[in-house]
């Protein structure tokens, strides 16, 4: 059983398919073992995003996702990182294939509706960044 991080970003969140994203997850067969609506602080994204800390869409990246609350939820399963990223799509939505949850509802590579974890090794730390152990059942 394997667990990844799913971010539900703020233009998803403002668009009201929280939901919509979250039956996604479920009808793939992905649990929700915890899930949370907060507001990230300029400090928590930069911090959550410091691997990208040298790109040229780094303050972008941190402006946007700061610009409303998100939704943060540990989905479980068998191939959970996988699986999550194939529902995900591409990361610029103008190369995500039809029927993904960024080809539905994302606009931009920038307001690209979710993230997801790349492997299972940062999973296990970008679910320590947003959640205790007793949050995730
Ligand atoms: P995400 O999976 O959250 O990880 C980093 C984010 O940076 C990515 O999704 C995109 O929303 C954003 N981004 C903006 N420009 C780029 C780019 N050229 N390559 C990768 N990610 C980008």
């Amino acid at each position: 059983m394997e667990r990844t991080l799913s971010i539900i970003k703020p233009d998803a969140v403002a668009k009201g398919v929280i939901g919509k994203i979250l039956d996604r997850f479920e009808s793939a067969g992905l649990r929700v073992a915890a899930t949370k609506k907060i507001q990230l602080t300029r400090q928590d994204a930069e911090a959550f995003y410091a691997i990208h800390a040298e790109r040229p869409f780094f303050n972008d990246l941190v402006d946007f996702m700061i610009s409303g609350p998100v939704v943060v939820s540990v989905l479980e399963g068998e191939g959970a990182v996988l699986k999550n990223r194939d529902l995900m799509g591409a990361t610029d939505p103008k190369e995500a294939e039809a029927g993904t949850i960024r080809a539905d509802f994302a606009e931009n590579i920038d307001a690209n509706a979710v993230h997801g974890s790349d492997s299972a090794e940062n999973a296990v730390n970008e679910i320590h960044f947003f959640f205790a152990d007793r949050e995730i059942s």
